[in-house]
């Protein structure tokens, strides 16, 4: 159950973490009422424990695993792999804190760009990216197995600072210029 929607006193009662082994299985129950097609818990670990690549983090709130998110760092571009939410929690705020500390920890790790696929239909998502600056760049026709639906390329092209943008820059009009491109192997957020 949801205890507010309001996002502004929830935000600073969300702690962020690095995701570990131990947090899979509570992770995973997300990602199974959240995905049509969920990762395996062996696709979770596999990335925790080979990839050097990835970085993966979860939200708390209460103490309580509410989200979690993920990306590739290669070179300077960072790929998000993945981002959810309990569906009890949306519309709080957790998705924003997601995102803008993966942004965070991108420029940490010295990226300075970050893209992501997303579903034709999926608005909420659309919407919290495009917050975050992204802009559509390309798209991927048939991109997800289950349904056949067109994959959404989208960019961010400067992390710095992280986090929402202002307005003038979410309609597209004060970003980088248009040479996203094609997304380069993340399996689509
Ligand atoms: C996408 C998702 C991670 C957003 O998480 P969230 O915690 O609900 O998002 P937030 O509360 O931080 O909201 C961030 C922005 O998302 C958008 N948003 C969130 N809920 C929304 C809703 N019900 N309707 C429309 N827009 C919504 C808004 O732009 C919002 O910003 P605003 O509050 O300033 O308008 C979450 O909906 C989710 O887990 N969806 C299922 C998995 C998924 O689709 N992941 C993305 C794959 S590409």
């Amino acid at each position: 159950m949801a205890i507010t929607r309001d996002p502004r006193p929830v935000a600073d009662e969300i702690e962020i973490a690095p995701m570990t082994p131990g947090d899979v299985p509570l992770v995973l129950a997300i990602e199974r009422r959240s995905f049509p097609t969920p990762w395996s818990e062996r696709a979770f670990v596999s990335e925790l424990r080979e990839n050097l690549y990835a970085d993966y983090i979860v939200a708390r709130y209460g103490g309580r695993l509410v989200g979690y998110a993920g990306m590739w760092c290669i070179l300077d571009e960072a790929h998000v792999t993945t981002i959810a939410v309990d569906p009890d929690f949306r519309g709080m705020g957790i998705g924003n804190r997601l995102l803008t500390a993966l942004e965070e920890r991108a420029l940490r790790h010295g990226c300075r760009r970050m893209t992501l696929e997303v579903r034709a239909s999926n608005h909420v998502a659309q919407r919290l990216y495009r917050r975050h600056g992204f802009r559509p760049c390309g798209l991927r026709p048939g991109y997800y197995t289950d349904n056949g639906e067109d994959a959404i390329v989208m960019w961010r092209d400067r992390l710095d600072p992280p986090g929402p943008v202002a307005a003038s820059h979410e309609d597209g009009s004060g970003s980088g210029g248009d040479d996203g491109g094609a997304a380069g192997g993340s399996g689509g957020a």
